[in-house]
């Protein structure tokens, strides 16, 4: 299994990882695979990761778009969507996506990450709890933080609109 960013020819088998990463997902709406598209057609696709194995081609992907935080961009970034298909997950997969995005990220001297999702899959990796960022009306212990930078912020956060499904 390799990660890589995503080239030209990937958008189809996104979709596909996408879709059915969170076809049988208890919290979904079902186009969180449009959002990928949504992001780079808008030209706020901050990074997309892809996990290809040897044979079955594309079997993850990982998104990452800027956020604002208090209506100001602080340089922190949302994680999302990330998905596995269903038949390659818990083989580390996601965990690799996850580890080369905050590389990539650290590198590009992002500040902070954020996301939601299952607090035991994130905060293996190194994401906690923290009240001081908030979104809507989502519980403080589903919301995930990874500062990469010296402070974490206070206030709410904004997804960019490509998120249209407002799954979070
Ligand atoms: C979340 C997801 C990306 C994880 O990918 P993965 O390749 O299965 O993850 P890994 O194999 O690296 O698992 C790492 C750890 O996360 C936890 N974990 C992963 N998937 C989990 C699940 N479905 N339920 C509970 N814990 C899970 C486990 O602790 C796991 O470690 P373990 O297998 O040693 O117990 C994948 O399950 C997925 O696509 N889920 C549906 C979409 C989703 O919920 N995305 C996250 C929100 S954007």
């Amino acid at each position: 299994m390799r990660v890589r960013p995503e080239r030209k020819h990937d958008a189809a088998a996104i979709r596909n990882v996408q879709y059915n990463a969170f076809n049988d997902h208890p919290y979904t709406y079902k186009d969180e695979y449009k959002i990928v598209d949504a992001l780079r057609k808008s030209d706020s696709l901050t990074l997309s990761l892809v996990a290809e194995e040897y044979g079955a081609g594309i079997v993850g992907q990982l998104t990452i778009s800027p956020v604002l935080i208090n209506g100001h961009d602080e340089g922190w970034f949302y994680v999302g969507p990330v998905g596995v298909l269903p038949e390659h997950q818990r083989k580390g997969i996601g965990t690799s996506l996850i580890r080369q995005a905050v590389r990539a990220m650290y590198t590009q001297r992002a500040n902070g990450l954020i996301s939601h999702g299952d607090p035991k899959f994130f905060t293996k990796l190194g994401f906690r709890n923290d009240s001081r960022i908030t979104y809507k009306n989502v519980q403080p212990e589903h919301i995930v933080l990874l500062p990469l930078g010296k402070s974490v912020p206070e206030g709410a956060v904004v997804l960019h609109t490509a998120h249209l499904t407002d799954y979070l």
